[in-house]
C-alpha cells in the first residue's frame, strides 16, 4: 500500500484553490492508501509574525479537513510542531545540501522577485520540507505545481544522504493535482496573497458579495456566448455536476429565449458552494465550539507521526555516526 504525505500551511482560510487543487485530492487519496497529512505551522513562521493568527489559522485548517469528512482513524493528522524529529534531520540533510541546490529554488527567488526580504528559514525552507517527507518514508507527495521541485529537492537530499553513509531514505515521488490553477475573481491565479480568493466556507449575503465582483460583460442573456474562459463558467465547471454543466453551455452558445442571464448564473453558483460546502460549513461552526476534540485528533495524529518519525531519525543518526 502507497503511503502518502502532504502538508499545509496554516497561512490563510482555505479557497476555492486549496480545495480543489489540494484538499479534495489529499480527503480522495486516504481511500487509495496511508494517508499523512500534517498542518505546516513551522513553515509559516518564514511569513507569519502573528502569534495569535498562527493558532488560530492551525485551527481552522484542522477543523477544515475535519469538516470536510478527513477520517482520524484512516489518517494520520498532525501539526507539524509537534514532531520535532522532523527539524533534527533536517539539520543532517543541510550539511549533504549545496547552497547552490537551494539558491536555483523557483520558490524562492520568486520570493525575492516579489520583494519579499528574505529570513535565513525562506531560504532553508526546502530542506525542512525534505526532512518533512524523508522522516516519513513516504512513497509519493501530492502537491500543487509550484511545490513540485521541492518534492525534487527531497529526492536530491536523500541521495546525497545515502550516497555520503548508506541507504537511509526512501525515494518520494512527487504527484499533481488533477486541478493544478483555479482562478481567482480578478481572472489571475487564485491565493491568498493575491485578496482574490473565495473562502469555502463563505456564505449567505458575504458569499453573494463576493461572487458579485466576479467580472460579467454587458452582453444580454440572449446573445449567443462561448462559455470556454468566462471565469463564471470555470466555477461552474468545477462545482456542478458535468451533465448540467454541458447543459448550460449549450444554452449560453445557443443564446435566445433560453439564454442564461450572469445573474441566473451567479445565483446558480452560490447554490452550488451551500450544495458542495454547506453541511461542512456547520460541521465546522460544531468542531470550533468543541475544541477539546480537535486537540485529541491532532495529539494522537502526533503519537502515530511521531513513532514513524522517531524510527527514521534513529536510522538517520546511526547512519552519520551520532550514535
Ligand atoms: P496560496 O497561494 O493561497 O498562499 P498555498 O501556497 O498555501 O496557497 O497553497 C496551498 C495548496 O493549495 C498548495 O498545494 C497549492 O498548490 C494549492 N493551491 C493554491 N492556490 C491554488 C490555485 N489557485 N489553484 C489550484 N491549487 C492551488
Ligand atoms: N511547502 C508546502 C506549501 O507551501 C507545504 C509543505 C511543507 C509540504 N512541507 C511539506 C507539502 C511536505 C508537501 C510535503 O504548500
Amino acid at each position: 500500500m502507497k503511503r502518502f504525505l502532504s502538508g499545509v500551511q496554516p497561512s490563510g482560510l482555505p479557497h476555492l484553490g486549496n480545495y480543489f487543487g489540494a484538499i479534495a485530492m489529499h480527503l480522495a487519496l486516504a481511500q487509495e492508501g496511508e494517508a499523512y497529512w500534517f498542518i505546516a505551522d513551522l513553515h509559516a513562521l518564514t511569513s507569519l509574525k502573528d502569534a495569535a493568527r498562527l493558532r488560530e489559522m492551525t485551527r481552522e485548517i484542522a477543523v477544515t479537513y475535519l469538516a470536510l469528512g478527513l477520517d482520524p482513524q484512516r489518517t494520520v493528522f498532525w501539526r507539524q510542531s509537534d514532531v520535532p524529529e522532523v527539524t533534527e534531520v533536517a539539520w543532517l540533510l543541510s550539511s549533504v545540501t549545496g547552497m547552490g541546490l537551494l539558491e536555483r529554488g523557483h520558490s524562492y527567488k520568486d520570493k525575492l522577485a516579489h520583494g519579499v526580504t528574505p529570513n535565513v528559514g525562506l531560504f532553508y525552507y526546502p530542506v525542512l520540507m525534505a526532512a518533512d517527507i524523508l522522516c516519513f518514508d513516504a512513497d509519493e507527495v501530492p502537491v500543487g505545481k509550484d511545490q513540485i521541485q521541492h518534492v525534487e529537492f527531497a529526492q536530491d537530499m536523500g541521495g546525497a544522504f545515502d550516497a555520503a553513509y548508506c541507504p537511509t531514505f526512501k525515494r518520494p515521488e512527487w504527484r499533481m493535482s488533477p486541478t493544478p490553477r483555479v482562478l481567482g475573481l480578478d481572472g489571475q491565479k487564485m491565493s491568498k496573497s493575491y485578496g482574490n480568493a473565495l473562502w469555502i466556507f463563505e456564505e449567505g449575503k458575504a458569499l453573494n458579495k463576493a461572487l458579485g465582483k466576479l467580472p460579467t460583460d454587458s452582453r444580454p442573456p440572449s446573445e449567443p456566448k462561448e462559455p470556454e474562459g468566462m471565469l463564471l463558467f470555470e466555477w461552474l465547471k468545477l462545482l456542478l455536476a458535468p451533465a448540467e454543466y454541458e447543459q448550460l453551455c449549450t444554452r449560453a452558445r445557443a443564446g435566445g429565449e433560453q439564454g442564461p442571464g450572469y445573474g441566473e448564473l451567479k445565483q446558480r453558483l452560490a447554490a452550488a458552494m451551500d450544495e458542495r460546502f454547506g453541511a461542512a460549513r456547520e460541521e465546522r461552526k460544531r468542531l470550533l465550539a468543541n475544541p477539546q476534540h480537535v486537540d485529541g485528533v491532532l495529539a494522537d495524529g502526533a503519537r502515530r507521526a511521531s513513532a514513524v518519525a522517531r524510527a527514521v531519525r534513529d536510522r538517520a543518526y546511526k547512519a552519520c555516526g551520532l550514535r
